[in-house]
This record gives C-alpha cells, sequence and structure tokens, in this order.
C-alpha cells in the first residue's frame, strides 16, 4: 500500500500551490494606481475628502471635520466675477486633506505631473496632512495640457490665488455651499447601498441608468461605494435624470408621497428636531393625518417640513443631486 494516495494528494497540492505561484509571479499584472484620474475622479475625492466612512476625524459620523463644496460667481479674493461660476473644495483647519494629495503619485501620468507643477500641491502634501492644514486649504479643479492632450489637475488655489477658507465660503453663501462629503457619509451610514448601487453595468444599464465609469474614475476614492444588491435605480447619475430639491424633499420624507407603491424607507428623521424656521417637528400628527390621506380620508397629503441648513437631510440631497 505505502500511502500511495497520500503521495498522490500531497504531490496535486504541491502541483497547484506552485502553479499558481507562477502564475501570480509571471503573469503581466496591472497597478490599478497607475490608472490616471478622470476629472469625475478629481471632482468625487476633492468633494468627498479623507474618508467618507470611518476616520479619527470623524469618529461618530457627525458630518464635522469635512470639506465642504462650493460654487462662486465671483473671485473670493479679487472679486472678479466668474462666467462660468467656479466650484472651490474648501479644507478648514483640522480637515484630512484628500487621499491623492497625500500620495499624488496615484493621480497618475500627466495629472500628477501638472498638480505638482502648476497646481502646487506639494506644499500642502508636506505638511501634516493626517489632521489637515492648521489654516485650512481652498482646492479647484485646473486644466491644463500634457503631451499634446488636456488633462485636469488639482491646484491648490490658497497657493495660487491666495483664496483662505472662510473668505471662501463667505464669498458662496448657504445657497452656494453643498455638504457633499457629509451626504455621501450618509449613504453608508443609513444603508442606501442595500438596495442601491453606483455602478451601473455594461448591459443594457446603459440606456435607463446611464454610462458606466472609467477605471481612472475611482483614483482616490475612499471608500468606493458601488451598492451590494439592486433593489433599486442606480444612482450613479441620478442628479442627471432628477436635478429637483423639491421632488428629493418629497420623496425622502415619505417615498409613498412620490411613488406610490416604492419600498423605500422614510428618512423623515433625518429632518431631525426642528424645521427650517426653527419649529419643532411633530412626526406623530404627520403621520396621523398622512395615513387619512393614504386611506382616502383626506384630499392633500400633509405639508413635508423645510430642513433646517445644518440637517443630515440637507447633506444628504447635497449629495444626491452631486450625482452627475
Ligand atoms: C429598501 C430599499 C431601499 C433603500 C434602503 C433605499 N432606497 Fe432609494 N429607492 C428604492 C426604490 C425601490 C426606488 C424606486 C421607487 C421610488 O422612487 O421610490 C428608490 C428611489 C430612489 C431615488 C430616485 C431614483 C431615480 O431614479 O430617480 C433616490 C434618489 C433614492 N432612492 C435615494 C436613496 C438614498 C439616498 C437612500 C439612503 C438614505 C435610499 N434611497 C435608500 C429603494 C430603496
Amino acid at each position: 500500500m505505502a500511502f500511495k494516495e497520500y503521495r498522490l494528494g500531497s504531490a496535486m497540492v504541491g502541483g497547484s500551490l506552485g502553479l499558481s505561484m507562477i502564475i501570480t509571479i509571471f503573469l503581466p499584472s496591472f497597478d490599478l494606481r497607475s490608472a490616471v484620474s478622470t476629472k469625475v475622479a478629481l471632482e468625487k475625492q476633492l468633494s468627498a475628502g479623507f474618508d467618507v466612512g470611518f476616520g479619527y476625524a470623524d469618529p461618530l459620523l457627525l458630518g464635522i471635520n469635512r470639506p465642504i463644496t462650493v460654487v462662486l460667481e465671483a473671485d473670493p479674493k479679487t472679486g472678479a466675477k466668474f462666467d462660468p461660476p467656479v466650484t472651490a473644495y474648501v479644507y478648514q483647519s483640522g480637515v484630512p486633506m484628500p487621499p491623492n494629495v497625500r500620495h499624488p503619485n496615484d493621480l497618475g501620468k500627466g495629472v500628477q505631473d501638472l498638480s505638482e507643477g502648476l497646481g502646487q500641491i506639494g506644499g500642502v502634501s508636506g505638511s501634516n496632512h493626517s489632521v489637515g492644514q492648521k489654516e485650512g486649504v481652498v482646492f479647484t479643479i485646473g486644466l491644463g495640457e500634457f503631451d499634446g492632450e488636456e488633462v485636469s489637475y488639482i491646484e491648490n488655489a490658497t497657493a495660487t490665488r491666495g483664496w483662505v477658507p472662510e473668505a471662501t465660503l463667505a464669498a458662496a453663501g448657504d445657497k452656494n455651499t453643498f455638504k457633499i462629503s457629509q451626504g455621501k457619509t450618509e449613504f453608508v451610514v443609513q444603508g442606501c447601498w442595500w438596495c442601491h448601487t453606483l455602478l451601473p453595468e455594461q448591459t443594457q444599464d446603459w440606456q435607463v441608468f446611464g454610462a458606466p465609469p472609467y477605471l481612472g474614475d475611482f483614483n482616490g476614492e475612499n471608500p468606493t461605494a458601488f451598492g451590494s444588491d439592486r433593489k433599486a435605480p442606480d444612482l450613479l447619475h441620478v442628479g442627471t435624470r432628477n436635478s429637483s430639491r423639491e421632488w428629493m424633499l418629497l420623496h425622502f420624507f415619505n417615498p409613498r408621497l412620490v411613488q406610490v407603491n416604492s419600498i423605500m424607507p422614510r428618512f423623515d428623521y433625518l429632518w431631525g428636531e426642528k424645521d427650517a424656521q426653527g419649529n419643532v417637528i411633530d412626526y406623530d400628527k404627520w403621520r396621523a393625518e398622512y395615513l387619512e390621506y393614504a386611506s382616502g380620508k383626506r384630499v392633500y397629503p400633509p405639508e413635508v417640513p423645510d430642513y433646517a441648513p445644518d440637517s443630515e437631510i440637507r447633506a444628504l440631497i447635497d449629495w444626491v443631486l452631486s450625482l452627475k
């Protein structure tokens, strides 16, 4: 007998281990980080910041220490009018720097060169970037040329244009301020990914949910929020299909107000305790009136309260509408 099966078995295990080692070492590999960042990737990471999930700067996910996206109609320093308006990403004191400002070599060829050269991001990454800059930084996205091609790059507008966080926020005003980073965290925290994906696939999805992303769209995204299972529409381009803040307001308060048979849960609690006017929101009364409406005893549904500027729902809608 002499343990024939045993020998055969160990030869097979050894052989397959060896083969898989050879495949791993010798087959041509592709370093994901060498993908060149697209403009979408720069917009995503500058608006979301270092980490939109758990992070030491915001351990309880309250939306603190987050970058803030603003749209500027005029230069915050000189007052010169912009046409079209310019989007800027404000990192106040203590806000951790975005991933590729910390690691510019992950931006990819061309984008790294321009971001470090014209964009002057080197000055930022040299400092203590995990807790952010003491004075804060404002970024924009520049457009330059590399090897005869147009390339978008990260610009440190604090160095190139003298923009500082507080003056930039003041120049934008609340109307042009978007809490996209906090909103993306809400997508993670509220479990939206249990039903929604952020990844149209290369099938008939194209026609309904828009084009699938490019590889370079993911540079510097942390975490990538693909979603897990599709029980609901893909949201990657939802802001292009539906840009109505008013519709979002109704739909998040109670999806059945706009889609009668929707299985999406209510997210009314994201309004918090008080509405935009500072009045306490009476959820019990609202729901009682809604049930009367749903059972046909009332002609109109009760009105959805306006949200307070610092409510969680404001951040969530800011993010949803940024998905273009
Ligand atoms: C239980 C599954 C479920 C969860 C959880 C869920 N949704 Fe939905 N959502 C749906 C379904 C189903 C629809 C389509 C019907 C409708 O409009 O209500 C939808 C529609 C939407 C739409 C409109 C999409 C379009 O194509 O116009 C948006 C925006 C949206 N959801 C955002 C969210 C966000 C943000 C969260 C997390 C806070 C969330 N949803 C959580 C199921 C869900």
